[in-house]
C-alpha cells in the first residue's frame, strides 16, 4: 500500500501541477511571483535546508526579496502560495469555510485522526470549537482549573534541583495539565507510560511528509493507535458512570462532551481528545522554555517580571493558590507572553485551500484549488511591522498595541481554543518559577526553527532554591 501511495503521489503531483498551471495560462489569471522549482520536489528541498539554519524565515526572506510579500513555490507536493501580507493573511483567516477550507498534508491528517478539530469543517467544527470557547467561559471552570494549574506546577518544581533540562520539564507539566483539564486523570504510573507512547506520535508529526513510510512514521501511526485505545477505555467508563449516575460529576472537557445533547460518538471524542493533546503539548511546552530562555538573556526584563510576581505572592499566604484575579494584575508578564510569542511563532502559520478563484491585492489571484500557506511568522517577524522586529523586547508592548496583525492564536473561526489557557499555564509557571528559584543556563543553547521552533539542547539550566523563597 505503502508504495502505490507513493507511486500515485509522485505521478499525481507534477500531472497536477502542470494542469494547474495550464489552466491558469489560458484564463489569464494573475498567479502572484515565484517559482514552482523542479518537478515533483518542487522548492521542498529548498526549505528543509533552509530551515536548518539560525535564521528564523531563511526560506520566506528569500522569496520575499525577490518576489514581494506574496509568492508561489511548490513545497510537499503542491503548489502554493505563501502570504507574509497581513492584509492578505487576515483575508484568509476571515474567510474561513467561505473562501478558503483547511487543508494539512496526509501523513498529518492520518496521525490526528479524520475527526479531529483542526481538520473538521463545517458544523461540525463550529459546535466542537465552541465547545472548547465555552470551556473557557465560566468563572468556576476558570476558579477551578487555576487551582490546578497552580498546584500541578508547585508540585512539580517541588522536586527540582541541580540540573534541569527545562524543556523535558514543561512537557511533563503541560502533559499531565492536559490530562487533568480534559479527563480528570492525576499524574500517575498511567499517564507517564500513555506520555510515552504519546510522544512517538508527536515525533511522526515532525518527519516530513515527503518520508511517509519511514520507520519513524509507521511507529507514531502505531503509537497513535494505542493512545486512541487507551483513550476510548476512559471514555466508554465514563460514558458508563454517566449512565448509571455513579461517581461524583466532574467538571472537565470529558464531561462536557459526554453531557452535551451532541450525541459524539466515542471515536469522535477519542480524535477531539488526541487533537486537544497535540495542540496543547508542544506549544506550551515550549512556550514556557523559550520565555525562560529569553528572559535569562534580557536581564532587565527578568527582575522587571520578578518584582511584578514577588508582589502578587507577597500579598498572599504560604500555600495559598493563584486566583484569576492575581493573574490579571500581571501587566508587565503578560507582555512577556506577547513577546515570547510574538518572537518564537510556534505556529509559524497555517495552511489552507482555496474554495474558489480570489482576487487578491496586487491584482493577482489565488486559483481555486491551491493550497496556501499564512504565515504569522514572517508578519511577526518584518520590520516594517514591529520596530527592531528580530529583538526580544517586552516593553514595545507598553508603548502601542499592535492592531490587529499580531496572530500567534491565528484568528477567525479557527482562533485557537486554548489561547487563554496557554497563557495562564505560563503566567502561573512564571510566578511559581521566578519566586522560588533563581537558575543559570547550565551550557550555550541555540534557537532552532525547524522541524518545529525549539532549542538545541532542550535549555539545560542548573537551578537553586532562593534563600528567601516564601513557599517549600
Ligand atoms: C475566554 O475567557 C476569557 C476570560 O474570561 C474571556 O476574556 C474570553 O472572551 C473568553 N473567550 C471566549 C471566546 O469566550
Ligand atoms: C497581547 O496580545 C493580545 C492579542 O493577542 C492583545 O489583545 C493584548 O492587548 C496584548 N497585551 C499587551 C500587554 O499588550
Amino acid at each position: 500500500m505503502d508504495a502505490s501511495l507513493l507511486l500515485s503521489l509522485a505521478l499525481s503531483a507534477p500531472l497536477a501541477t502542470l494542469l494547474l498551471l495550464a489552466v491558469a495560462r489560458r484564463f489569464r489569471w494573475r498567479l502572484p511571483p515565484g517559482s514552482l522549482g523542479l518537478p515533483l520536489i518542487g522548492e521542498t528541498l529548498q526549505l528543509i535546508t533552509a530551515y536548518k539554519t539560525e535564521n528564523p524565515e531563511p526560506f520566506i526572506d528569500d522569496r520575499v526579496r525577490r518576489h514581494g510579500p506574496v509568492f508561489i513555490t511548490h513545497v510537499f507536493g503542491e503548489p502554493t502560495v505563501f502570504s507574509t501580507d497581513p492584509e492578505v493573511n487576515r483575508l484568509i483567516l476571515q474567510n474561513e469555510g467561505k473562501l478558503f477550507e483547511v487543508s494539512y498534508p496526509g501523513s498529518i491528517s492520518n496521525l490526528l485522526g479524520p475527526r479531529s478539530l483542526l481538520l473538521m469543517k463545517g458544523e461540525l467544527h463550529k459546535r466542537m470549537h465552541s465547545l472548547t470557547m465555552n470551556f473557557n467561559g465560566s468563572a468556576t471552570i476558570r476558579r477551578h482549573f487555576l487551582l490546578h494549574i497552580d498546584r500541578l506546577i508547585r508540585l512539580n518544581l517541588g522536586s527540582w534541583s541541580g540540573r534541569v533540562l527545562l524543556m523535558e520539564e514543561a512537557k511533563k507539566i503541560t502533559f499531565e495539565l492536559t490530562m487533568k483539564q480534559l479527563m480528570s486523570i492525576d499524574p500517575g504510573e498511567w499517564t507517564e507510560s500513555l506520555r510515552k507512547e504519546y510522544l512517538l506520535v508527536i515525533e511522526g508529526f515532525f518527519t516530513v511528509p515527503i518520508t511517509l513510510v519511514s520507520a519513524t512514521y509507521r511507529r507514531a501511526i502505531r503509537a497513535r493507535t494505542k493512545v486512541a485505545e487507551a483513550l476510548a477505555v476512559i471514555v466508554r467508563q465514563r460514558r458508563r458512570e454517566r449512565e448509571e449516575e455513579k461517581g461524583a460529576p466532574k467538571s472537565d472537557m470529558l464531561a462536557t462532551l459526554l453531557v452535551r445533547d451532541e450525541r459524539f460518538s466515542d471515536e469522535e471524542i477519542v480524535d477531539f481528545l488526541v487533537a486537544l493533546l497535540v495542540a496543547g503539548y508542544e506549544t506550551t511546552s515550549t512556550l514556557m522554555t523559550l520565555a525562560v530562555k529569553f528572559l535569562t538573556e534580557t536581564p532587565l526584563a527578568l527582575a522587571q517580571l520578578k518584582e511584578e510576581q514577588e508582589e502578587i505572592s507577597a500579598k498572599k499566604d504560604l500555600l495559598e493558590g493563584l486566583e484569576w484575579i492575581d493573574y490579571k494584575s500581571m501587566p508587565f508578564t503578560q507582555c512577556v507572553v506577547n513577546e515570547t510569542l510574538r518572537v518564537a511563532n510556534i505556529v509559524s502559520g497555517v495552511f489552507r485551500r482555496a474554495m474558489t478563484d480570489i482576487p487578491i491585492k496586487g491584482g493577482y489571484v489565488i486559483p481555486k484549488g491551491w493550497k496556501v500557506f499564512a504565515s504569522f511568522r514572517a508578519v511577526h517577524l518584518n520590520p516594517e511591522n514591529f520596530k527592531d522586529a528580530r529583538k526580544f523586547d517586552p516593553w514595545r508592548w507598553q508603548k502601542s498595541s499592535s492592531g490587529n496583525i499580531y496572530t500567534p492564536f491565528g484568528g477567525g473561526p479557527r482562533l485557537c481554543p486554548g489561547y487563554e489557557l496557554a497563557r495562564v499555564i505560563l503566567s502561573v509557571f512564571l510566578n511559581r518559577l521566578v519566586t522560588r528559584f533563581s537558575w543559570v543556563p547550565a551550557e550555550e543553547d541555540k534557537l532552532v526553527f525547524f522541524p518545529t521552533t525549539g532549542t538545541q539542547k532542550r535549555y539545560p539550566i542548573f537551578v537553586k532554591q532562593r534563600e528567601d523563597s516564601a513557599w517549600k
